[in-house]
């Protein structure tokens, strides 16, 4: 580990140690709020149940959306919503999502547990949710067995102000286009959106996106379907015919044992299970230096965004759930998972621009799980909210010196993990504590002689690691004021319980 750490700062002689480079900051690098997004897929209850229940529900609504999620969702500040897949996304036609609702044609979900789909969430009702929540709409675009022409009618029915696309929505109820900027053109096309070649999706992809127009003053920025996790050849033949007709490229990394059998389940793990975890996760670091070094042999001067449009654990569902529903509960440990990963994302700020976790509501690693008319927030939920100071902010290097943990597989955990942000002069710093069984004295280095002034901090743990909220006990894991810090002369002082993470604000 950086033993070098004490160089800067040799008042401090803590074991773990996080030091501010201040020296190091690049006032021009942001931490995207957008690495803050979500997912919403048409996938077991994401849509209908969690964020949408329809006007005529007896669950409280605003216009068909939940009040719960919705107010849960706004505290949250989402930034941004990809939606409507995933794998859904290339299966899905927007026409049969428009019109009055009980006009609108049904559908298989082939993906997703052959629920059928009555589309009567669509096209308006997403673009006004994000409006209510005032996030920007990502786009998934259907490639895979949709036509050009299709999403080209897509792009211009959302957003021209004038046209055939734009009466028809305008027959919809909606007067004023939205805006779009995200637009996705395929999902995951290596796979379950068309089972593409690179070099045969590059060339579909110039194609699409050529058809996709700007209108009415809408910018759009225009994303490639990305590879999945070590798919490095992926990256480099689509960059490497496609670079200049795009804005970004996405990239999928779940934390999951295996795609084949069984995923474990989410609640019952050992201990070592849960240091495997941590490893698998944090190896999305090098994963994603491996694809944006590739990145760099084509747009050196970092132009393109490196979006990492699904990410998250991924278990079993819950026993006796529909299998294609894939409902999983949500312990520390994924919280855990989000930590670690915000901040992997937030070291990577001059290629990752955006993020969106999978999903929002009752899928894989959930902000959100709801029953009837009960909602539950998740540990993983708490994490977003711990970290919300750290949106736009500018990111702070640190240097941290801790003790590292060889787990299985070859990989190895360090016990103290953090990240660090500046913004409208105050400082946030998110440590976490992985240990499962020691807590941690964490010195801060300032990096001068300065005492620390307001700090105020947040503290997220458990009694055991694989503790969750449910609807009989929706308040085991939750946030509670952290009063651990003590300021001194160049560092503040930090006891950090085992398994936590916590969140200080502070200024110098
Ligand atoms: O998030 C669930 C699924 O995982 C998405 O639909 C797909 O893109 C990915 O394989």
């Amino acid at each position: 580990m950086l033993l070098a750490a004490g160089l800067f700062c040799p008042v401090v002689a803590s074991a773990d140690t996080v030091t501010l480079r201040m020296d190091q900051i690049n006032p021009e690098e942001v931490i995207m709020p957008e690495i803050y997004g979500q997912f919403a897929e048409h996938l077991g209850a994401c849509i209908y149940g969690g964020l949408w229940v329809g006007p005529e529900s007896p669950i409280p609504n605003t216009q068909g959306y939940r009040n719960d999620v919705l107010q849960a969702l706004r505290d949250l500040k989402v930034p941004v919503m990809r939606w409507p897949g995933g794998c859904f996304a290339d299966e899905y036609h927007w026409r049969d999502g428009i019109g009055p609702a009980k006009d609108r044609p049904t559908q298989v979900n082939n993906n997703w547990g052959g629920t059928i789909e009555d589309n009567s969430f669509g096209t308006n009702e997403f673009f006004n949710l994000c409006e209510l929540l005032g996030c920007e709409p990502y786009l998934s675009g259907n490639v895979g067995s949709g036509s050009v022409e299709e999403l080209a009618q897509w792009v211009e029915y959302i957003t021209a102000e004038d046209g055939p696309m734009a009466r028809l929505r305008k027959e919809n109820g909606r007067e004023k286009p939205w805006k779009l900027k995200y637009l996705g053109v395929g999902n995951e096309s290596w796979g379950c959106g068309g089972n593409f070649t690179p070099e045969y999706y590059s060339d579909v992809y110039r194609r699409y996106q050529t058809y996709c127009r700007e209108f009415s003053g809408n910018k759009l920025y225009k994303i490639a379907s990305g590879a999945s996790d070590y798919d490095y050849d992926w990256t480099d033949i689509v960059m490497k015919k496609a670079h200049s007709h795009m804005h970004g490229i996405s990239l999928h990394y779940y934390t999951v044992t295996g795609w084949n059998g069984s995923k474990g389940s989410a609640t019952v793990f050992t201990p070592e299970d849960y240091y495997w975890t941590l490893g698998k996760c944090l190896e999305i670091e090098p994963v994603i230096e491996k694809h944006a070094a590739i990145m760099d042999k084509y747009d050196e001067k970092k132009r393109i965004g490196l979006l990492v449009d699904e990410w998250g654990t991924w278990w079993d569902v819950e026993p006796g759930t529909n299998p294609g529903h894939l409902y999983q509960q949500n312990t520390m440990r994924d919280a855990m998972v989000a930590a670690l990963s915000l901040n992997v994302f937030q070291r990577h700020t001059d290629r990752v621009k955006m993020t969106n976790i999978a999903q929002v509501a009752n899928v894989l690693q959930s902000m959100v799980l709801t029953r009837g008319d009960k909602m539950v927030l998740t540990p993983t939920y708490y994490v977003f909210k711990m970290y919300i100071p750290h949106q736009g902010a500018i990111p702070i290097p640190l240097d941290v010196t801790t003790v590292r943990k060889d787990v299985r597989d070859g990989r190895s955990v360090d016990m103290l993990q953090a990240t660090a942000s500046r913004k409208d002069g105050k400082i946030t710093v998110s440590l976490s504590n992985v240990d499962l069984d020691k807590e941690m004295e964490v010195a801060i280095a300032l990096g001068n002689e300065s005492k620390a002034k307001n700090i105020s901090g947040n503290i997220l743990t458990a009694g055991s690691i694989d503790d969750y909220n449910d609807f009989d006990k929706p308040e085991k894991v939750t946030l509670k004021p952290f009063s651990g810090a003590k300021a001194a002369k160049g560092s503040i002082k930090v006891k950090l319980p085992a398994k936590s993470i916590v969140t200080l604000t502070f200024e110098i």
